[in-house]
């Protein structure tokens, strides 16, 4: 049993990572919760696998358990879904005191992150997140939002779970691409904080032997979000270091509509654009991009578009991150280390363009 802890004063909360956690998932719900009503919120997918199987889990810990579930996809993230997920957890009898779970992956743990920080102003919610991505960056850290025709992850807030229960398990029935998508955050951690486990990864044989390790990559992945939440909990600091690629990324994302890249793969071709760049500018060591290819070719992640950085610009001008026509840019100055840098939009166009 692997266990963190994220230290947010009374926020403060524990991580427990284990194979086959899931199984005895009330003995750790019981740490944190001590009434007996829980609504479940799920997506079609985890639920058509895992649903059952967790209320099962819940009842035989004597939790009285209600399942709300919603269709699966990112295009679910919505006002509409979020309005009817309201409306299932107040006609289901949870009352304020009771306890919600987040039983899926990003697009889950988000949108019933976001229904738990609001719904009766506030009750308390746990995550159990199923995917590599949520389970190595958008379970841990309290980020919970929905999206909106403008953009992703518009309207949203800071909400900590009471606690976060992950079961490497999940990932046996999770898709190679989706696996691919998470290894990206992965990688990422590597990349911005800490050139050994970048070595690490970079020395795995391949995907085989990255899962035969899952549980230690998850826990590594975990301790370095922990300890960069713990400094900066609301963003405005050091964690926008965990955005690296991210402002291109998304911008690449939105471009192709959401359809051609997973949220991984869009971010793998933002980490290496912006290393080149970074390495253009003379921010970036030379040779650091091609150690980032390396890795990402190693895992079968993109590196390239044939997308122009002309195009990328006006969508990175709706960025949320975007204040007051300021973006705040993560370069690499060398693996293991980054630098935040402002860029106004002006900058993006004169400097970043040519
Ligand atoms: N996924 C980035 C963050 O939680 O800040």
């Amino acid at each position: 049993m692997e266990k963190l802890h994220i230290n947010l004063d009374e926020k403060s909360y524990d991580i427990f990572i284990e194979k086959g956690i899931f199984e005895e998932v009330g003995k750790y719900i019981s740490k944190v919760y001590k009434k007996k009503k829980i609504v479940v919120v799920t997506d079609t997918n985890v639920d058509r696998l895992y649903g059952d199987k967790l209320l099962r889990n819940l009842q035989n810990s004597g939790y009285t358990a209600v399942k709300v579930v919603f269709n699966a996809g990112e295009e679910n993230k919505n006002f509409d879904i979020l309005t009817e997920v309201y409306e299932k957890i107040i006609d289901s009898g949870i009352k304020r005191g009771d306890l919600l779970i987040a039983f899926g992956g990003g697009v889950v743990g988000d949108l019933a992150g976001f229904a738990a920080s609001t719904i009766y102003r506030g009750i308390d919610f746990i995550q159990i997140p199923t995917t590599l991505l949520a389970q190595v960056d958008s379970s841990v850290g309290g980020k919970v939002a929905v999206d909106t025709t403008r953009g992703k992850n518009l309207v949203g807030s800071f909400y900590q779970p009471k606690v976060v229960i992950i079961d490497p398990e999940f990932l046996k029935t999770l898709d190679k691409r989706e696996v691919r998508s998470g290894m990206a955050e992965v990688i990422k951690y590597g990349v911005i904080y800490d050139i050994e486990f970048f070595d690490y990864l970079l020395g795995k044989e391949d995907l085989k032997g990255f899962m035969a390790d899952i549980k230690k990559i998850i826990k590594k992945c975990c301790e370095i979000k922990a300890k960069i939440v713990e400094k900066d909990e609301l963003d405005i600091g050091i964690r926008m270091i965990l955005n690296f690629g991210h402002t291109l990324g998304h911008a690449i994302e939105k471009y192709y509509n959401y359809t051609k890249y997973t949220h991984g793969e869009a971010i793998s071709i933002g980490m290496y654009e912006i290393t080149r760049l970074g390495e253009k500018l003379g921010i970036t060591k030379a040779g650091e991009s091609d150690k980032i290819k390396q890795i990402l070719k190693k895992y079968n992640l993109p590196i390239e578009d044939e997308v122009k950085l002309e195009d990328l610009i006006e969508i990175m001008k709706t960025d949320k991150k975007n204040i007051s026509g300021i973006l705040n840019f993560i370069f690499l100055s060398e693996i293991g280390k980054v630098e935040i840098k402002k860029v106004t939009e002006e900058e993006i166009a004169n400097k970043l363009l040519k």
